[in-house]
């Protein structure tokens, strides 16, 4: 090699540095991520749930807590997704699971980015986009979502057991699992909006119904007139039937979760525990106010949860089957 050709190789490697710095080991997501390498990504995934949710509208509520989950549990990798293993339980079998739902809308929208572009879009950058989407498609807000996320090779149950909060969370402890996420109370405040789509099994609140305290009482923070109700859906005993959230209302993001939980009409303890804290307690009154305040924080926190403990650069990988690590 000429002394000219060499340096015109160390230029042009000086030049590249800092881009495989960038392609390599960036710090955090960004906007955009697939432009090049997978342009139509994002609308692909789009068009999937969009599809999905013509058909039954109540599949966009699995897809935004699916998001939620997968955050919480080492961060947002896509370890949600995952199949347990031959004695290995995945976080999707854990006892909180509770009937997690929404992995063929996940699993459509990655076969069909893996025609389009081979091994470029994760598992967890799905996830993240579907449950916007989701949420979009009923009638909610939508945010931007950004991209780079790669894929973990680890999903433990015992994981999501420790990381995930109960819905019989006291403020404290719920304030205390978002912080440990890096999450604030007013994060907490607007994420549980979620709750204004989607259904529960009777099983996550029944105890509010029939024995609170253990002395065979009823919640007193509930309604009475909708405690009744509940109980007539859901017997004693009764663990697997399921009620709609915000009844009349599940299939529409909107802010009636916040009027129902001003109104003692919170399904779980940690809606109606809301209202034992300052900040989450005006939030839920500023929000059964004002729609707009509340999709645009919803946006912001969003994007906050849809950051926690990324794998991004040269870490993880991007997964061929999102329920299986590659070979
Ligand atoms: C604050 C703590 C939270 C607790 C204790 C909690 C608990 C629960 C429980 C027990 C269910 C019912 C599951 C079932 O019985 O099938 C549920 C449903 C749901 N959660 Fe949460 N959640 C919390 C926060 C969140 C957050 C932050 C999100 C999203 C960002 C979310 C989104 C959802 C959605 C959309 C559903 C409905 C799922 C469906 O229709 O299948 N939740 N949640
Ligand atoms: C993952 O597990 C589900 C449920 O057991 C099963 O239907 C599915 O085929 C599995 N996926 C793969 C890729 O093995
Ligand atoms: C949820 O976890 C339970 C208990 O670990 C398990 O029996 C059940 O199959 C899981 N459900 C789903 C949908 O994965
Ligand atoms: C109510 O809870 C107490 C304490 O957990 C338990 O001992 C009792 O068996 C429960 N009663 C019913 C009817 O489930």
């Amino acid at each position: 090699m000429t002394s000219k050709s060499s340096f015109l190789t160390f230029l042009v490697c000086a030049a590249l540095i800092p881009v495989l710095f960038e392609a390599t080991d960036a710090q955090g997501l960004r906007s955009g991520f697939y432009k090049k390498t997978c342009p139509k990504a994002e609308t692909i995934v789009r068009q999937t749930v969009a599809s999905f949710v013509a058909k039954d509208a109540t599949v966009a509520a699995p897809l935004l807590r699916l998001h939620f989950h997968d955050c919480f549990v080492r961060g947002c990798d896509g370890s949600v997704l995952l199949n347990s293993t031959k004695g290995h339980l995945a976080e999707k079998d854990a006892m909180p699971n509770l009937s997690l739902d929404g992995f063929d809308v996940i699993d459509t929208a990655k076969a069909a980015v893996e025609a389009a572009c081979p091994g470029v879009v994760s598992c967890a950058d799905i996830v993240a986009l579907a449950a916007r989407d989701g949420v979009a498609l009923n009638n909610g807000p939508s945010w931007q979502v950004e991209t780079g996320r790669r894929d973990g090779r680890v999903s433990s149950a015992s994981e999501a057991v420790a990381n995930l909060p109960s819905s019989f969370g006291e403020i404290a402890e719920l304030k205390a699992i978002f912080a440990r996420k890096g999450l604030s109370a007013e994060d907490l405040a607007v994420l549980s909006g979620s709750h204004t789509i989607g259904n529960a099994h009777c099983n996550a609140f029944s105890k509010r119904l029939y024995n609170f305290t253990g002395k065979g009482d009823r919640d007193p923070s509930l309604a009475p007139a909708y405690a009744r109700t509940l109980r007539s859906q859901c017997p004693r005993g009764d663990e697997t039937s399921i009620v709609e959230m915000d009844p009349g209302s599940a299939v529409s993001f909107d802010t009636s979760y916040y009027t129902r939980v001003s109104n003692g009409k919170g399904l779980f303890r940690s809606d109606a525990a809301l209202l034992h804290d300052k900040v989450t307690r005006d939030l839920v009154y500023q929000y059964t106010g004002s729609a707009s305040k509340f999709f645009r924080d919803f946006g912001v926190a969003m994007g906050k949860m849809g950051n926690i403990g990324v794998l991004t650069g040269a870490r993880g990988e991007i997964r061929r089957h999102c329920a299986l690590v590659n070979a």
